[in-house]
């Protein structure tokens, strides 16, 4: 009988987070601050603690979890790995597939790793609320859970699309204790420009941070908080990489080739980011590859372009080196599988350049057909977003039975998809169809870009 869920005793949560920067091939360009048109970290350090802003540029390459954090993630870590032996054998795939599960947190996600994290370090600077935006619920319900915690008031600017269509992540943040907007809302400068523009804006997730950070930069006692994209995230998230290399070692593996879903970077480079320290430092026991999964929907770094560009809609944040479908984009509401922002982690642009990382995308339909597949087999029902690694762990698989391939695979379940019926619904339903955003739309954006600021094609950087 095969051991199909390995855990790990509490003692085993890691007690250090990893970071890459100083692994990386080559150093991450700076941050320019548009006004100033050179390197400059523009309003950042006035809405993170400096301990976020320490580990933003850390130098260092492991960085001890306060014992408080840790405590709270005593709530739910160690995660559980399994083996996905009734999916292996479904595929008739030689390959031997690994999944780590981070559904089994409170807020049913990988998110609240980082969210507890940054709502204990504001607490620490003494600020009494955090702001921050979401999109369809999950890092804004992480957010409320962690500042519940460490006693913060907590802010939430949801996108309107999916404050109305659903409602079930607005209460279980508002059961946290947090304030819920639908944005753009009238509560900021950037969501009543826009409203005025337009009435019926949709919102997306580029100007619901623009509304975060105001709220943030106009506040005294308050904080803004990010649930992916910036290196301390990313950084958070490696307790789970760290896990499961423990969890594999018990089983005497070593995965050939490790894949996780891309919305902002930071589930997967929490998983990956381990096995990468393992590569560069020798310890690796095979020439392990990364695979990294989008939505043809949202392909920020299969079509997009690497190029300096704002977090958010309304060029509140500094310029960030990374690939982008340009700080306007708005997600086509037909596209229900998650992961609609229009950058990426720097770092994921860096190792994607460098070549040491591949990037993937699949359409909406495959990506369900995936999950369908996947929850009738193993039985967990996958968030959408996951269900892109999904698809490219099954497509992996079936290579395998194709070349008899014995294969290790391992792949990031960062969340379940209970809150996501409606999806589930319209695909079950035939009323999602594929859909992929246009090339021309893309390259409209990047000549807006560079049109605005001419000047950054002569940057050195
Ligand atoms: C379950 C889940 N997975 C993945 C993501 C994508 O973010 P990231 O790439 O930072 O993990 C999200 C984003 O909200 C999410 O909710």
């Amino acid at each position: 009988m095969v051991s199909t869920k390995i855990l790990l005793d509490e003692e085993e949560i890691p007690k250090q987070w990893y970071c890459i920067l100083p692994d990386l091939p080559k150093p991450l360009p700076p941050i320019i601050d548009p006004k100033k048109k050179s390197p400059g970290p523009g309003i950042v350090p006035q809405i993170f603690p400096k301990e976020i802003l320490a580990q933003e540029m850390s130098t260092e390459r492991w960085i001890d979890i306060p014992e408080e954090v840790r405590d709270v993630y005593r709530l739910w870590r160690p995660t559980p790995l399994f083996r996905a032996v009734r999916l292996e054998k479904i595929l008739k795939t030689p390959a031997k597939i690994y999944y780590k599960y981070e559904g089994v947190s409170p807020p049913g996600s990988h998110k609240p790793n980082t969210a507890v994290a940054q709502a204990y370090y504001n607490m620490k600077e003494g600020k009494e609320r955090m702001t921050t935006e979401t999109g369809a619920g999950q890092w804004g319900s992480a957010l409320a859970f962690g500042c519940m915690f460490f006693n913060l008031k907590c802010t939430v600017y949801m996108v309107k699309t999916s404050y109305n269509q659903k409602p079930y992540r607005r209460i279980l943040m508002e059961l946290w204790g947090a304030e819920v907007y639908a944005s753009p809302s009238t509560k900021t400068e950037a969501g009543r420009k826009i409203l005025a523009e337009d009435p019926n804006n949709p919102g997306s997730l580029g100007i619901a941070i623009s509304e975060a950070v105001e709220d943030a930069l106009t506040h005294e006692e308050t904080n803004y908080g990010i649930g992916s994209v910036f290196n301390h995230v990313l950084l958070h998230q490696t307790v789970i990489g760290q896990e499961a290399k423990k969890q594999l070692e018990l089983l005497e593996e070593y995965p050939d080739i490790i894949f996780g879903c891309i919305g902002g970077g930071s589930s997967f480079s929490g998983l990956f980011w381990p096995f990468y320290y393992d590569k560069v430092s020798g310890k690796a026991i095979k020439d392990v590859k990364f695979v990294a999964v989008e939505p043809t929907a949202c392909p920020s770094v299969t079509k997009g372009e690497y190029m300096y560009d704002h977090g958010d809609t309304a060029r509140l944040t500094p310029l960030v080196k990374m690939h982008t479908l340009g700080h306007e984009f708005i997600p086509a509401p037909i596209h229900a599988g998650g992961l609609r922002y229009h950058g990426i982690a720097p770092t994921i642009s860096i190792l994607s350049q460098e070549k040491e990382l591949e990037t993937r995308a699949y359409d909406q339909v495959e990506v369900f057909d995936a999950a369908r597949l996947f929850a009738r087999t193993e039985g967990i029902i996958p968030a959408p977003e996951p269900s892109h690694a999904i698809k490219g762990v099954i497509d992996e698989a079936l290579k395998c039975r194709e070349t008899g391939e014995e294969e290790t695979i391992l792949f990031l379940l960062c969340g379940h998809g209970h809150f996501d019926m409606q999806a589930y619904d319209d695909y079950l339903q035939g009323k999602l169809p594929p859909y992929e955003y246009p090339e021309e739309e893309v390259k409209k954006a990047i000549k807006k870009l560079k049109e605005l600021y001419p000047w950054l094609e002569k940057l050195p950087y």
